[in-house]
């Protein structure tokens, strides 16, 4: 869309706060949008320039891991703005960010969010092999669920947003071909889509899962022609070929809870229809989360590069969302290009919003990105959150390890039903 269309799209969407447009020469998007006055409730606007020049007695930052960028030092949870349009396109006038459930001693949402509209429930897997997730080589993660019923009657009942509520959430038993669950989509024919890492020698795999009991479940795919993958970490389905594509990093191996990787990390198409896989995109450190834009023509896939487990940090390498081009014949992931480089931590899971910003949970929350790859705000938590997944309209929930936020905003996420 040109800039042109937009502003008009937008004017006949009817949102406020237009400010003329200065002509750049160049379809910039930046800064169309006056802020608004006042600024949403949870808000704190950084204007690019406060910071552009910080001077030689200032403190710079020197670990991306554990100095998180907060000049105001505002308490967590709060929305951290640097482009108007983060407060007029995404929070919307109104927004609220709080917790909705909490246990500091396990981490029990880590990954593969999926919200099923029809019971208003979302699914999520504890960490796999790491901090506080008590999974291992000998022991599995679990995958539990939260009534997000439940919690907007406690948040009722506790006077409305924002406020802390602590939601009891229930744990799935289920089958041993759910080895270290790391990612998920859905709902795929009404059930949910999980890959999994696999454990000590099970296979990693994608799977369906009836999101019910007795949670039976169906697996499509555990390998390679006859190869093992290392630790399938992400999934999405392309809605419109129906093909399903993955990511298989080494974290089985540097978490400690699988053997040495023994195939490229790479990023996967399975097809449904013929039970064909392929390769379709390599040449990472760590490929980790995967998404496509709202008319799935551009792939995203981040690089968790700087994150190695027992081999330790190195912030040399990329923590680095890519984009690509889909190719019509191969759907092989061409035309490679950075799309954004998260400045803490690393940008993990994917999600989209349906204007097509790029939402990437990182070091300190969630990162959130215009389509032109710019910085636009943070949903700011002060510590590391992997995930995220729109639970039904205007509702964006944080998987923050032993933390769940709910952040009611103005965005709707794009569709990821299928059929
Ligand atoms: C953020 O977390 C760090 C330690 O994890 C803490 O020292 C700091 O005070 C926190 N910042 C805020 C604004 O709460
Ligand atoms: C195995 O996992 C369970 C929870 O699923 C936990 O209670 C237990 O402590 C874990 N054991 C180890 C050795 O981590
Ligand atoms: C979710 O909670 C609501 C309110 O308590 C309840 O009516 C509903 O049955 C629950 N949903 C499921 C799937 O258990
Ligand atoms: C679960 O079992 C039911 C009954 O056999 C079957 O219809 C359904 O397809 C199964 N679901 C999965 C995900 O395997």
């Amino acid at each position: 869309m040109t800039v042109k269309m937009k502003l008009a799209s937008a004017v006949a969407s009817g949102l406020a706060g237009l400010v003329a447009l200065v002509d750049v020469g160049f379809a910039s998007v930046e800064k169309r949008w006056a802020l608004p006055v006042p600024l949403p409730p949870q808000s704190v606007y950084l204007d690019p320039f406060s910071f552009a020049v910080l001077g030689e007695n200032a403190t710079f930052r020197n670990n991306s891991v554990t100095d998180y960028f907060n000049p105001t030092n505002t308490a967590a949870p709060f929305f951290q703005i640097f482009d108007p349009s983060f407060a007029t396109e995404v929070l919307g006038p109104n927004p609220s960010f709080q917790r909705i459930a909490y246990n500091p001693g396990y981490a029990y949402a880590h990954e593969a969010p999926i919200y099923m509209a029809d019971t208003n429930e979302v699914y999520f897997s504890s960490n796999d092999g790491g901090p506080l997730g008590y999974s291992s080589w000998y022991n599995n993660s679990v995958v539990s669920k939260i009534n997000m019923t439940e919690v907007e009657d406690a948040i009722n009942v506790a006077g409305g947003s924002p406020v802390d509520v602590n939601i009891q959430i229930t744990t799935l038993s289920l089958p041993d071909t759910v080895q270290m669950n790391n990612g998920g989509t859905g709902p795929y024919y009404g059930n949910l889509l999980l890959v999994n890492s696999g454990r000590a020698t099970l296979p990693p795999n994608l799977v369906m899962v009836n999101p019910n009991p007795p949670y039976n479940t169906t697996v499509l795919l555990d390998n390679y022609f006859g190869r093992q993958f290392n630790s399938l970490n992400d999934v999405k389905v392309h809605r419109a070929s129906g093909n399903i594509f993955f990511t298989d990093p080494t974290y089985g191996y540097l978490n400690g809870f699988r053997p040495a990787p023994e195939i490229p990390t790479q990023v996967y198409r399975y097809n449904p229809a013929t039970g064909a896989v392929k390769v379709v995109a390599d040449g990472f450190y760590k490929c980790n989360g995967v998404a496509f834009n709202p008319s799935e023509t551009v792939a995203y896939v981040s690089d968790t590069g700087i994150s190695g487990g027992f081999e330790g940090t190195d912030q040399t390498l990329p923590a680095t969302i890519y984009a690509f081009d889909i190719d019509p014949l191969t759907q092989a992931f061409t035309n490679r290009r950075v799309f954004a480089y998260a400045d803490a931590g690393v940008p993990d899971g994917i999600q989209l919003d349906s204007l097509g910003n790029v939402y990437s949970g990182t070091g300190e929350g969630i990162s959130v990105w215009n389509p032109e790859g710019t910085l636009i705000g943070k949903f700011f938590l002060n510590s590391t959150a992997a995930e995220m997944i729109f639970a039904g309209p205007g509702r964006l929930v944080i998987l923050d390890e032993t933390t769940l936020y709910l952040a009611k905003i103005q965005a709707q996420g794009i569709d990821l039903a299928y059929p």
